[in-house]
């Protein structure tokens, strides 16, 4: 049943990977998303401008975790290039606590679907990046290491991106993200081209991070089970131009299981809603 989450109260996952001296991790703050009034759209060449979002109106609490589902083309990578500060809006504002957000910032880590992770630099050097932008290298490089540790990535500092697996590699773009203790953590499909073994670990790997972590976290995914396994509140966007079709508060505790009754009960009602949203347009009968 739709109802209020226990949210980041129930803690009734073991962190096996988590180190108990992180006190520079447990000193993270999350931070609030407004979102007010936005709207977006792109040039075209030789055609209107295409809308993509029409007066979005969102608020993630800090600490929460948002998983962001829709429509393919819907613009929910817009939506988190906006929050990350990569666009602007035309219209409307974001706002990260009380300060509106025009252009990136370290408090705000995006991990992309494909890790892009620079092929010709180690991982430890693709890892210290975050702190080399943001000008910190090497004064804070002494908290490298923690961030090997928290996503099981210790051994392969040395290594190179084409040594590692999809997933270790999304699990160093991970770190990336982490290094500069985001207050806010942006996920774009980020488990999207993993098998579904190394997808069902990597969900649990990211659920322990943000629960030890307590960062906002919003996570853009095509797959309704990942979304109810993970997330706090589920934001279902319509076709394009995006509206939000539904806000659905998940009322199962965690550690949940996949085959218990609530979930399923969940998961048939979000397949109808997405169903619905995104087939309010009627093709033309000759397609
Ligand atoms: N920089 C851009 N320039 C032009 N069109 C864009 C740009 N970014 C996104 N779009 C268009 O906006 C729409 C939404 O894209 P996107 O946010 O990536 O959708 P989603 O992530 O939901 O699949 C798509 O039609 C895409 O082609
Ligand atoms: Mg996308």
């Amino acid at each position: 049943m739709v109802t209020k989450s226990k949210g980041l109260n129930s803690k009734t996952v073991t962190l096996p990977l988590i180190p108990q001296e992180t006190p520079s991790l447990s000193a993270q703050k999350a931070g609030t998303i407004r979102i007010q009034g936005v709207h977006k759209s792109f040039p075209q060449f030789d055609a209107p401008d295409i809308i993509v979002l029409a007066d979005i109106n969102l608020e993630f609490k800090a600490g929460e975790f948002i998983a962001l589902i829709g429509p393919s083309g819907c613009g929910k990578s817009t939506l988190l290039r906006l929050i990350a500060g990569l666009v602007l809006p035309d219209k409307g504002r974001l706002n990260l606590d009380d300060a509106e957000i025009g252009g990136p910032g370290y408090e705000r880590g995006l991990v992309f679907q494909d890790p892009t992770l620079f092929p010709w630099k180690t991982i430890y050097e693709n890892i210290a990046f975050g702190l080399r932008a943001r000008g910190v290298y090497p004064r804070e490089k002494t908290r490298i290491p923690e961030f090997f540790k928290l996503v099981g990535l210790e051994g392969f500092e040395r290594s190179y991106p084409h040594h590692l697996s999809g997933g270790m590699a999304q699990r160093a773009a991970l770190a990336r993200a982490l290094v500069n203790k985001p207050k806010v953590l942006l996920l774009d499909e980020p488990l999207g081209a993993l098998d579904a073994f190394t997808r069902m670990n990597m969900q649990d790997e990211i659920l322990k991070i943000w629960e030890h972590h307590g960062m906002t976290t919003i996570m853009v995914t095509h797959d309704v089970d990942e979304a109810i396994y993970m997330a706090d509140r589920i934001v279902v966007m319509s076709s394009r131009p995006a509206k939000i079709e539904q806000i659905l508060q998940m009322g199962i505790g965690r550690p949940r299981q996949r085959g218990d009754p609530d979930f399923l009960d969940l998961r048939a009602k979000i397949l109808k809603i997405l169903h619905f949203a995104g087939t309010k347009q009627e093709l033309p009968y000759y397609l």
